[in-house]
């Protein structure tokens, strides 16, 4: 039996690096996958891979820092496929490197709507609909750098800890509701993201602190991913899994 057979998996940022990987790896584990990313992304190509696994995708256009896009989002998923099994809160952005006293305001109110408050607003309206349905499960995007502090990542460490602090919240609220929630905390993952961050100096110095002495690749978040979002995490709830290498070690 497949994991998460005939389950709707809503995913945001499912167009690229984590969360392609992880409407990817749902798909082979049966589910009815949603891919929910900017309405710009050209998404084309991964409904296409996606479409070749699962016999039911959808991409829904979101963007979650407008909360009516995120309303909208979850409703058109629900018109389409009845019910929202799991979510997957993965959508997020990078943010420049600056010492705290020169964090530029713009940069710091960016990073904190689409990482913190857009993932606040996902989960809202996912936990309203399964209220209503009777359960849900919730997987959060958080980091390591929501574990400890990330050096010149000022905007992104706190969001980062922010999410862990709704996922626990979530946890200890909708328990008895048949509802859980639970975070996944990679380390640096060759996504396109981190290829926005950073000089070759400085990837060549996140290879070097990582004990496995590589970075990790996005299917490796998947299968994380998949834990959470089945059964055979059934007993976990307001936690998370570090998918670092051995850093926190
Ligand atoms: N790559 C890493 O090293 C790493 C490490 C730890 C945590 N993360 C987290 O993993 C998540 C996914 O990152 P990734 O590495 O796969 O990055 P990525 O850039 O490959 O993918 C991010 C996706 O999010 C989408 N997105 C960005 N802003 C959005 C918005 N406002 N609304 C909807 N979608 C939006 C993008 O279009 C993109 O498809 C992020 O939350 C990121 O912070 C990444």
């Amino acid at each position: 039996m497949k994991k998460l057979q005939d389950k709707v998996v809503f995913i945001t940022g499912a167009n690229s690096g984590i969360g392609k990987a992880a409407a990817l790896e749902a798909a082979r584990e049966g589910a009815k996958v949603v891919i929910a990313d900017l309405a710009q992304a050209n998404h084309q190509a991964t409904v296409d891979e996606v479409s070749a696994i699962a016999k039911d995708v959808l991409f829904v256009p979101i963007d979650v820092s407008d909360v009516e896009s995120v309303k909208k989002a979850i409703n058109t998923t629900v018109e389409k496929f009845g019910r929202l099994d799991v979510a997957f809160n993965n959508a997020g952005v990078g943010g420049p490197y600056a010492a705290i006293h020169e964090t530029e305001e713009k940069n710091w109110e960016r990073i904190i709507q689409i990482n913190l408050t857009g993932q606040f607003y996902c989960i809202k309206y996912e936990l309203q609909q399964f209220l209503k349905q009777g359960g849900g499960i919730i997987v959060n995007t958080s980091s390591l750098a929501g574990l400890k502090a990330e050096h010149g990542l000022v905007a992104y460490t706190a969001a980062k800890h922010g999410v862990l602090g709704i996922t626990k919240n979530i946890a200890v609220q909708y328990a008895d509701k048949n509802i859980r929630a639970n975070a996944l905390c990679p380390y640096y993952i060759e996504t396109p993201l981190i290829d926005g961050l950073g000089n070759k100096e400085i990837h060549d110095a996140w290879v070097q602190g990582t004990p496995a002495k590589r970075l990790g690749r996005a299917e490796e978040v998947a299968k994380a991913f998949i834990f959470f979002a089945c059964d055979d995490s059934s007993y976990c709830n307001g936690t998370y899994l570090a998918i670092d290498g051995g850093v926190m070690a």
